[in-house]
């Protein structure tokens, strides 16, 4: 057994997670760094991360790996690789380039000069160079550098990770789907736990939670770039898939529950769910979240309310969220409630104690999830007068000082 270096880009924040599902996979020598997570491991974990992961972004296959000083390092690592061996020329490529701390001066040449080591070898050993194509490459070929090494990686998924395929419509704000599969299992949300999302959206929290439930592959409807390389194993790979239906359960209720205020934002998850074949799976229901009951003694709830950012004013905002903190607390005693925000005001306004707070990244945006236990009487209630001080004072600086669970 052959085995390969990989790297898993996925969202900052859900590193911890990731190891822990690579780990589960199968794969070796499993180590978390910033972004991502790198590992080893033969094709079959290479086809079973992208078949499986929940939470990785892509899976990028490492092919060189170098000390640089300059751009005629780059070149000529790029150009000394066996592309041929690898995928034919009429298959169309993109190149991206990223870098911390490196010392050259700009990416776009670097991005050039691999694009160009690529196309001049394959010139040179058929005679004919693969066409580029920015927005639906057949291959993607990554590059990184940081200060001293450059990382050379061929994209084994194509499309990301995240585009399971599943979510036909999307809303104003919608979660990316492996960023609300990580929350779910930062939440230590299992299959069976009644799970509520009251302000649901197209429903990316009740997606992934049926997909776990029913032991759906994420990846089972779509296509891989590795399906396009030389190497390709066609029949280990209907293996790994056929091996993944069998695992799928029936598509029976489940104690899932969503629910969002508007009427067009329920559409969208009635959509999506019916897509799926999740609409007998389901509860979906249009209601206020400041009025809605807890559909079970105890559960999960999780969430990520509107905010500044992107949707909803302010000031309606500072109305909404210590309604939202009264509201769990008359009606979810014996719940758990994980918050995803972006908006600094609504940890202060919320009027609640959070138990953890991780810093999460939802695309660029910085995030936290906030954990509050709803234990009946037990929620220590701040007056509005020392909520409102706390807001006058919350500044970018005090971010910091929240505690990572990693
Ligand atoms: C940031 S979006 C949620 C996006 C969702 N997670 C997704 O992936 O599509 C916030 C949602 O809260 C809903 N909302 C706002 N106020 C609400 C309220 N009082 N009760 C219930 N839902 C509300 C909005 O309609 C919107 O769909």
């Amino acid at each position: 057994m052959t085995f390969q270096h990989f790297f898993a880009p996925c969202p900052r924040g859900l590193e911890s997670v990731l190891v822990t599902e690579l780990e589960q996979l199968g794969a070796s020598g499993v180590q978390a760094r910033d972004g991502g997570v790198q590992f080893q491991g033969d094709w079959c974990i290479c086809y079973r991360t992208n078949l499986q992961s929940r939470i990785a972004s892509r899976v990028l296959w490492q092919v060189a790996s170098q000390p640089y000083t300059g751009e005629a390092d780059i070149y000529k690592t790029a150009h000394a690789l066996p592309w041929n061996k690898w995928f034919v020329p009429t298959l169309t490529i993109r190149v991206n380039v990223a870098a911390i701390k490196c010392p050259l001066r700009s990416l776009d040449f670097i991005t050039l000069k691999i694009k160009d080591a690529v196309c001049d070898k394959f010139r040179e050993t058929t005679g004919h160079r693969p066409s580029v194509d920015t927005t639906q490459p057949d291959i993607r070929i990554h590059g990184f550098l940081d200060a001293q090494k450059f990382t050379l990686y061929l994209d084994t998924s194509g499309d990301a990770l995240f585009k399971r395929g599943l979510r036909k419509t999307a809303g104003q704000a919608p979660l990316r789907e492996n960023l609300a599969a990580g929350i779910l299992y930062l939440a230590g949300w299992q299959p069976g736990i009644p799970l509520l999302d009251p302000m649901c959206g197209s429903g990316t929290f009740l997606l992934e939670a049926a997909q776990m439930t029913l032991n759906i592959a994420p990846g089972s409807g779509r296509s891989f770039a590795f399906e396009k390389l030389k190497k390709f194993d066609h029949v280990l790979w209907q293996k790994l898939k056929e091996e993944a239906v069998a695992q799928e359960k029936p598509r029976t209720p489940q104690p899932i529950f969503g629910s969002d205020l508007y009427g067009d934002a329920l559409a969208d998850a009635h959509v999506n769910l019916s897509a799926a074949g999740f609409s007998k799976v389901i509860e979906l229901k249009q209601a206020n979240v400041l009025e809605i009951s807890a559909p079970a003694p105890t559960g999960i709830l999780v969430t990520n309310p509107p905010y500044g950012v992107r949707i909803g004013e302010q000031q309606q905002l500072t109305e909404l969220y210590p309604k939202l903190g009264d509201a769990l607390k008359k009606r979810f005693s014996g719940w758990k409630a994980y918050i995803l925000t972006a908006d600094p005001m609504l940890p202060k306004l919320v009027r609640l104690t959070a138990s953890r707070r991780t810093p999460l990244f939802n695309g660029a945006l910085e995030c936290r999830l906030l954990e509050y236990k709803m234990v009946a009487g037990g929620m220590r209630k701040v007056r509005p007068a020392a909520a409102k001080q706390q807001l006058d004072q919350t500044s970018p600086d005090s971010q910091n000082q929240d505690t990572s669970v990693r």
